[in-house]
């Protein structure tokens, strides 16, 4: 590996992100040589820490992956501290400063990444002042880097997405999705294009309908004061499944690149159907955990989970249905789920095929065929399954449904990157493949409102679920209307 050249600045130093996931990642990058010498790192956020403090919050931080103590320190040794408020002009003057000096002594190229991790509503006032104050310079690339939530509405996303880009363009902005630097996410590309029994298969012909299940077992943790204002429409639907959705529906890419790959998943995010309200209602549907027990442990319901409130209507669980109106999909459900405190933690895909119209077997016994289905595993761990049916071993004939199944095993998965390690190296790689685009966030968007403001215009009670289970009755139900059920039910 040839080293990267970089100054990275990193708005929300202190931040519970920067800690969990921006220094471990990039001290993964160190550890395989990709950062070395020629990059530094400035912290910045409103309190007041010196290098030396700021030095044991990241090896603090990195203690879990660290081979030999001088490593770690030569790793800590290239980050410095500047305490900055992000709405003072001022401030950015020191800001430029330090960068300037670090660019010289680190042999940089001039090359800067900004991270912002911080609540959205300064992202409009940093990129500005990063203008104004000429720290962006033009002399190497200049990218930043964003986190969820990118806004809160088609509207408000609009409003954010117009104040960046008065300052940088759409190849520079790199809006972190992290199911995107997932192994098995990207993946899903490999699995249907490289096999022709799969792409061949791939359309509303042989496809019955496509499930999308993002399950995770924690509750809302420390997390009530932000998820009160999302919920699991905003917080997983918009984002992550749409994400995945896209990439299992796109056509075929021209090329297997950024340009090609994103102008399909646009291209079959806007060829989904847009409901009106009275669509939405009947085909989302949501739900909020109440206390249940489960092997043992009692889990709190929601509305008592610290910073949530009493009479809370946030939606812990979204289950619906998506179509596709284009050649390829017609009439194939995209079904989705998303919730906490659910059974058990897993993402994966299940592609349902169709039945054979005629059983050959009817006289011969009594088993049904099972249906084909292709499940994709993104976690807990990663690989993939098909379901198919063989004959009962021994005398007389009976089906017997098998499964022929590949997961990765532990030891390669511990080796593989890590989801934000990955991006990041992308990032200064300048790849997009794997971030989320404006017109992907804003078609998101588009097909997310309408379903919120159904919601919020809806009254009736809350529909609950027992901590630990698979959602309410309702998301079983949304499928059994069509005649289907979840292929997975733990
Ligand atoms: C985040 C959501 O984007 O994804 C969280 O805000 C959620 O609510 C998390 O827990 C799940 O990510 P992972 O990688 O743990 O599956």
């Amino acid at each position: 590996t040839e080293q990267k050249q970089a100054l990275f600045t990193i708005f929300g130093a202190t931040g519970d992100l920067a800690k969990r996931k921006l220094y471990p990642s990039l001290f993964r990058l160190f550890k395989k040589g990709e950062l070395a010498d020629n990059f530094a790192v400035i912290g910045t956020a409103r309190r007041q820490w010196t290098d030396s403090f700021y030095h044991e919050v990241v090896l603090d931080s990195i203690k879990d992956l660290m081979h030999s103590k001088t490593e770690a320190e030569n790793f800590a040794s290239h980050f410095y501290y500047q305490s900055h408020d992000v709405n003072d002009a001022e401030h950015y003057v020191n800001l430029k400063n330090l960068g300037e000096r670090l660019k010289a002594q680190y042999k940089t190229a001039g090359n800067q990444v900004f991270f912002l991790a911080m609540a959205p509503q300064f992202f409009g006032v940093i990129a500005e002042h990063l203008k104004s104050e000429n720290i962006l310079t033009g002399e190497g690339f200049e990218r930043i880097v964003i986190e969820k939530p990118f806004g809160n509405s088609y509207a408000t996303a609009k409003t954010l997405n117009d104040s960046l880009s008065k300052v940088f363009t759409e190849e520079q902005i790199f809006r972190i999705d992290h199911y995107l630097g997932k192994e098995m996410i990207q993946s899903v590309s490999a699995v249907r294009f490289a096999n022709p029994i799969f792409e061949s298969l791939w359309n509303n012909r042989h496809i019955d309908n496509v499930q999308i299940t993002f399950a995770e077992f924690i509750g809302v943790e420390e997390r009530g004061g932000y998820y009160e204002t999302s919920g699991a429409l905003k917080d997983m639907i918009q984002n992550h499944v749409l994400q995945v959705l896209s990439l299992i529906a796109m056509e075929k890419p021209e090329k297997f690149d950024e340009a090609h790959i994103v102008k399909e998943k646009v291209k079959a995010l806007k060829a989904m159907r847009q409901y009106s309200s009275q669509e939405a209602l009947e085909n989302f549907i949501r739900g909020q955990y109440i206390a249940g027990k489960f092997d043992g442990e009692n889990y709190l319901g929601y509305r008592e989970e610290d910073s949530v409130a009493p009479d809370s209507r946030t939606e812990t669980f979204a289950a619906g249905k998506f179509l596709i109106d284009n050649e390829r999909w017609a009439g194939v459900p995209f079904y989705v789920r998303s919730g906490k405190r659910m059974t058990e933690k897993g993402t994966r895909i299940n592609i349902v095929f169709k039945k054979e119209a005629e059983n050959l077997f009817a006289d011969n016994c009594d088993d049904q065929p099972v249906q084909n289905v292709l499940t994709i595993y993104i976690q807990p761990t990663e690989g993939f399954s098909l379901s198919v049916n063989g004959k009962a071993a021994g005398q007389g004939f009976h089906l017997e449904p098998l499964r022929l199944s590949f997961r990765h095993d532990s030891e390669f998965l511990g080796n593989s990157p890590e989801a934000y390690e990955k991006l990041f190296l992308d990032v200064l790689n300048g790849d997009g493949t794997n971030f989320s685009h404006w017109e992907e966030a804003a078609r998101a968007w588009e097909l997310i409102d309408v379903i919120r403001e159904a919601w919020d215009g809806d009254t009736s009670d809350m529909p609950t679920y027992t901590a630990r289970s698979m959602g309410p009755q309702a998301a079983f139900d949304l499928l059994k209307k069509d005649g289907n059920e979840w292929a997975w039910q733990p």
